[in-house]
């Protein structure tokens, strides 16, 4: 493996030496790009012995540009790694800055970064190190945690780099992770590239007035990184939202509704040029029976209030029965007997997949991360807690397999 070794300015740059030593041991190349703070610490020469390669530190360098650029460098690498990163560089990345040679590299490359910061323990718990922290592993940054002890500053807590062994081991974990990343990807491409999905995602909201509805707590997560993940795996992807504040995913057809009939109608006119439905929907099963025109008035003395409502089509169970029916995925949110209820939704709705999930305290809705189990007539897997859009990925692979 290839890997670029960022150094940025703070006492712990020595022990990236041994971090070098380490990874040169085990077979990687490694070159080294040092911040003008790094070589206030430690001399650039002891990382070219142990590299091989002179260390690069200038975006300017007129030799060494020519020799290979910043983009090249970005290229060459397989992994990038920056130990120590310091506060100032945490910053930097988050803003996207690109004024020295390390965060320029950082900008122009689409490899998997891993940052060992180091720093004083209040430099480190700051909010502002705090939210940037955050902020680059939302981005995809690998960050890991920093050791806690005795510091340079003479202070103890939490803000010493991790040793170079734990940084050596995580990246080989990390680049692992990638590989096994990228296949997944190619065997996406692979089964999704050219076929067209249509996908339904959110709430539906049933209005009982021109003010009042009912909805339910979906956010849309789930079908929109489901949409996300077909587009990007090359299928033709159109999405039917519900009420959702979401963006739409990169290459998606969006369609927006509100009710259940006007998702029912959308999916109506186009199912039939879909080789794979999904409903990650959750559309309500019943409605007003009558929505007022008028905003319904508290009358005096008023203690109590019958609404009727009526059943809504189920839109699944409708696309399942066509003759021309595209491959069809449903979802189950449930509370209790997630799978039984969902095996019984999968037969009753006469479905080919259905991904059952749990919902309630703080499971399922509105969050970011999920746990799907797919259930066909004569298979079942769960996929470990993990990001929708992770979980995303893992359901078309098993839906893509299947048709
Ligand atoms: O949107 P998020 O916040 O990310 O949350 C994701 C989710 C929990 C909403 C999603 O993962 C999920 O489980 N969606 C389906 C929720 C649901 O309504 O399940 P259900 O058991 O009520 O319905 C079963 C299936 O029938 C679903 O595929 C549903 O879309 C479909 N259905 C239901 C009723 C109806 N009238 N028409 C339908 O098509």
């Amino acid at each position: 493996m290839k890997i670029l070794l960022g150094v940025t300015g703070g006492i712990a740059a020595y022990k990236s030496l041994e971090l070098t030593r380490l990874c040169i041991k085990a077979g990687h190349e490694v070159q080294v790009v040092m911040t003008a703070g790094a070589k206030e610490f430690i001399q650039p020469l002891s990382f070219q012995a142990l590299s091989g390669h002179p260390v690069r530190d200038s975006l300017f360098d007129a030799n060494q540009e020519a020799g290979m650029g910043h983009i090249e460098l970005a290229r060459w690498a397989d992994q990038i790694v920056i130990a120590p990163a310091s506060a100032e560089t945490l910053a930097k990345l988050r803003l996207g800055r690109a004024d020295d040679l390390l965060t320029t590299v950082c900008l122009a490359t689409d490899r998997p970064i891993m940052l060992a910061p180091a720093m004083n323990r209040l430099m480190w718990s700051n909010q502002a190190t705090q939210e940037n922290v955050e902020l680059l592993k939302q981005r995809g940054f690998t960050l890991l945690q920093p050791d806690s002890g005795e510091q340079a500053c003479g202070e103890v807590g939490e803000g010493r780099m991790p040793e170079p062994q734990s940084i050596f081991e995580a990246l080989q974990e990390l680049q692992k992770r990638h590989f096994e990343n990228q296949q997944a990807w190619s065997k996406l491409k692979e089964l999704w590239t050219g076929k067209s999905l249509l996908v339904t995602a959110g709430p539906t909201y049933e209005d009982i007035d021109p003010v009042r509805f009912i909805g339910n707590r979906s956010s849309g997560k789930m079908g929109f990184s489901i949409a996300d993940v077909a587009a990007k795996a090359g299928a033709k992807v159109t999405l039917i939202a519900g009420p959702v504040s979401l963006a739409t995913p990169s290459g998606v057809e969006r369609i927006d509704v509100r009710s259940a009939q006007q998702m029912f109608e959308v999916v109506q006119t186009h199912y039939a040029q879909a080789d794979c439905f999904v409903g990650a929907a959750a559309v309500a099963d019943f409605r007003p029976a009558q929505s007022q025109q008028q905003k319904i008035k508290k009358r005096a003395g008023l203690e109590q209030m019958t609404l009727e409502l009526v059943k809504n089509p189920d839109i699944i169970a409708w696309v399942a029965q066509q003759d021309n029916k595209p491959f069809v995925v449903g979802f189950a949110a449930e509370t209790e007997n997630v799978v039984d209820y969902a095996r019984s939704k999968l037969k009753s709705k006469h479905l080919d997949m259905i991904c059952a999930n749990q919902v309630g305290e703080n499971q399922g809705f509105e969050r970011d991360d999920n746990s799907l189990t797919v259930i066909t007539a004569n298979h079942q897997t769960t996929f470990p807690n993990s990001s929708k859009f992770q979980q995303a990925m893992a359901l078309l692979q098993e839906a893509g397999q299947k048709f």
